[in-house]
This record gives structure tokens, sequence and C-alpha cells, in this order.
């Protein structure tokens, strides 16, 4: 495995395009699955989640190539529909390839999912509205096994719009006569992707990005290409980057309305913004303020974006209250930037952050993915050098960040480590 060496203090200027999508990726790649046919994906992340999302659909007998960000999935031969436990345990998101192959063969065997410890994480929703519109479950073995013969049309509501049981319930209901309509659906934007690349196959998914999506079931899908969506959150991670050195940065490929409540609270804390159709430029050429976070769904303040916006607010001048409302367990990361000078009170769902002037480099390890990215750019502010570990986590969501930033005149060293 490798680390980052960073030499902080460098300001960032310059211009950089964000990849594609990783939350929209691995929805859209489980939907290859359903046509039994040819898929072309253009501008898809290259990172491990991706590779690891490729290996299961290879294990299940689909074709796969691969070639940098464009990948084809032949899913004709696909002939299993057991999910490998060690692939399953690798990745949370591979549950969303249970709702697709229930849609191909009616039938799927599979055992809780992994992914990063940033809270508990249960898969109840998706289990229980696949019930409600009756699919079988039984959860007595090793592995959790889901079969039904007909989806019954029903109207169902998620006691929470969680965004893994939304994608799940509509690649479930693509195929078949029943007509479903989900209640306090998630309303994020790699749902409509997802919709998008699926009603494109010839699927007819409706209301996607509203609270209220229905989904008619069709006999078949065609083969179709489809170019992912730009990844919100890589893109929040490159301004915020941009702001914590007090840079000056534009970031292309983005879809700015996406992370609007990115850019009002990064013009809260001073810096200027300014947007176009397809990109973002930031300013930060003073010493920025404090402001409170709230973690919400879309369109709400992102909780993936949390760890990295609160690392920026350990050199804001005043105190910020983070109140993190989705996961649990998603301050742990702070812990590693405590070590670089941030002083922080956490209690349960809230952290205190007081401001200090600059962080000092330590030697510091991962804890998630979010929390990876925190501490890259904890190492960009910070006097002297940062040695990131444990960088397996940050490698699962992001492409090429160390040379992104370095684009942009950052310091990082990759080099063989832990
Ligand atoms: C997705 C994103 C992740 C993001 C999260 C919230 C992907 C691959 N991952 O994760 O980056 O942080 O949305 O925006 O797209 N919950 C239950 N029971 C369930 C399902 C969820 O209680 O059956 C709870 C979770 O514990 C959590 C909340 O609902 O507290 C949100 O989870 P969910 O929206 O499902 O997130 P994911 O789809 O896992």
């Amino acid at each position: 495995m490798y680390r980052y060496i960073i030499n902080g203090g460098k300001k960032l200027h310059g211009e950089i395009d964000v990849s594609g999508s990783k939350n929209a990726s691995l929805p859209i790649l489980a939907a290859t699955i359903i046509s039994g046919k040819t898929t072309k994906l253009y501008n898809v992340p290259d990172i491990e989640d991706v590779k690891t999302t490729l290996e299961i659909l290879k294990k299940l007998g689909c074709k796969v190539k691969k070639d940098k960000n464009k990948i084809i999935v032949n899913s004709k031969d696909m002939n299993k529909t057991t999910i490998p436990d060690e692939l399953m345990r690798k990745l949370r998101s591979s549950v969303i390839i249970v709702g697709a192959i229930l849609a191909r063969f009616k039938n799927v065997r599979f055992s809780y999912p992994g992914g990063c410890d940033i809270g508990s994480r249960p898969i109840d929703l998706h289990l229980e509205n696949f019930k409600k519109i009756g699919i079988k479950i039984d959860e007595n073995s090793r592995y959790i096994e889901c079969k039904y013969d007909k989806i019954d049309s029903k109207n169902i509501e998620l006691d929470f719009p969680s965004v893994g049981a939304t994608e799940n319930i509509i690649l479930a209901t693509i195929i078949g006569e029943h007509e479903i309509t989900i209640n306090n659906a998630a309303k994020e934007p790699e749902i409509v992707d997802l919709a998008m690349m699926l009603n494109r196959m010839g699927a007819k998914v409706y209301g996607a990005g509203s609270n209220i999506i229905k989904i008619v079931g069709v006999k078949d899908l065609k083969n179709i290409s489809y170019k992912i969506m730009p990844d919100r959150i890589e893109a929040g991670t490159l301004l915020i980057a941009g702001a914590i050195t007090g840079g000056i940065v534009k970031i292309n490929n983005v879809i700015p309305e996406h992370i609007s409540p990115i850019l009002s609270k990064l013009e809260e804390t001073g810096c200027e913004i300014k947007t176009s159709k397809d990109s973002i430029y930031l300013v930060a050429n003073k010493h920025l303020k404090s402001v409170d976070i709230k973690t919400m769904p879309y369109p709400g303040f992102p909780t993936d974006l949390q760890p990295i916006f609160s690392t920026l607010l350990t050199v804001c001048k005043g105190t910020s209250i983070i109140t993190e409302n989705i996961f649990e367990n998603r301050f742990k990361f702070m812990q590693e930037i405590q070590r670089m000078g941030a002083k922080v009170t956490i209690e349960g769902k809230t952290m205190i952050i007081k401001g200090v002037k600059r962080l000092h480099g330590a030697d510091v390890e991962s804890t998630d993915l979010r929390g990876g990215a925190s501490l890259v750019l904890a190492g960009l502010i910070a006097k002297g050098t940062t040695r990131v570990s444990k960088l397996e986590y940050l490698l699962r969501g992001y492409q090429d960040l160390d040379k992104k930033l370095n684009e942009l005149g950052a310091n990082i060293v990759r080099e063989e480590g832990d």
C-alpha cells in the first residue's frame, strides 16, 4: 500500500476537471446486469470501489472490458445469483447488486455488506420494502436469500429516505407487469442519474429527484451507451482544498446546483464563488470565518462532505458547531486532525470546533474514505510534513486525488508504506 507525504503551506492555484461520480457509477454498473445485453459506460471513475464492483460482475458471469474511464459490460451469459461473501464484505454498495439480480433472475443469495466504518449501516429498509412488494426473504442461514414469482403492485413508504434502499427498490422492480410507487424516496442526484440510465435502456421510472418515484415494470431492456454524471463529492473536496490553502481554483465538469449548500457555506466563510453551467471558480483571499453545519439528506448539506468541510473549519476564525444527522460515527477522523493541532470537542452527534491559525504536520492514519481526504486537506494547510497512511480507504473513492492537487500546486508525494 501507499502513503502520501504532504509538504504543507502551498496555495492552490489553477483549474482541474472533476471525475465521474462514484455513487452514481455503482448502481449504474449494477443495472447493467438487468438487460442481459451490452452497456457502454463513459466517465466512470478509475477507483477501487468500481474495480470491486467489476470483480463482482465478473464472478456472476458478466464479460467486462475496462479502458481507464470507459467500461463495457455484457451480461448476456451471466448465470450466477450468489454474490461472493468476500466481495460483499469489501463494499457496502454491493447490496445494490441484490436488486439488479432479483430483477433479472427473480432470486438472489448474499451476505451482509461491509464498507466504511462510519455508523451501523443496516439494510432493514431494503429488506422490509422488498417484503412489502411480494419478495420472500429467508435470513436463517449464513446467507440472506430473496425470491419471488411476481412483484405485487404497491404504494410503499420509506421510514427514512435511504439512498441505497431507494436504488435497490428501483432496480428490483424494473422488469414485470406491476406498478410501484415509492413515497419518501431519496432525492439525491445519483438517483436521477440511475433513473435516466435505466429509462434510456427502456425502463419506466418516473419522478426521480422528487420524493415520489413511480416504477412501471417493462418486458425487457436494450443495449445503450451512457455517460456518468460528475462526482459532486469530489467537486466539493477540490473546492474546499482551494479554500483551506487560501487559493484560487476553478473546477470544470461539475454541476454547480448539485453542491449548492457547499457553495453557500463557503460564501458564508468569506470565499468568493462564481459559477457557470459546468464550472465553479473560487477565490479565498482572506482569513475565513467559522460557520455552523447540519448534515441532511439531499438537497441538504451532504454527510460525505461533513468531514472535509469540518477540516476547513479547524483553521477558520471563531467557533463552528457541526451536527451530523446521517451517520453516528462520522467524527472519528477528527481524532487524527486533533493530533495536528485542531481544537475540537465532540459530544454525541455534535462537534464544536474552535478555529486555530494553522495546523502542524504529523503522521496520521485514515479511518474511512472521506476521513482520509480530510487528512490530506489538513496536510495541505499544516506547517511542515504530514504523512497520511492507510490510503486504501481514500483510493476506494478518489481518482488521482494526489495528482489533481499537485496540478493545482500542492506538494504530495506517494511512497510505499502501510
Ligand atoms: C449512500 C452513499 C454514501 C452517503 C449516503 C448518505 C453510495 C454508494 N453511498 O450510502 O456515500 O454517505 O448515501 O447520503 O451511494 N439506514 C437504515 N436502514 C437501511 C438503510 C439505511 O437505517 O436499510 C440508515 C443508515 O444507517 C444511515 C441513513 O439511513 O443512518 C442513510 O443511509 P443511506 O441513505 O441508505 O446511505 P447509503 O445508501 O448506505
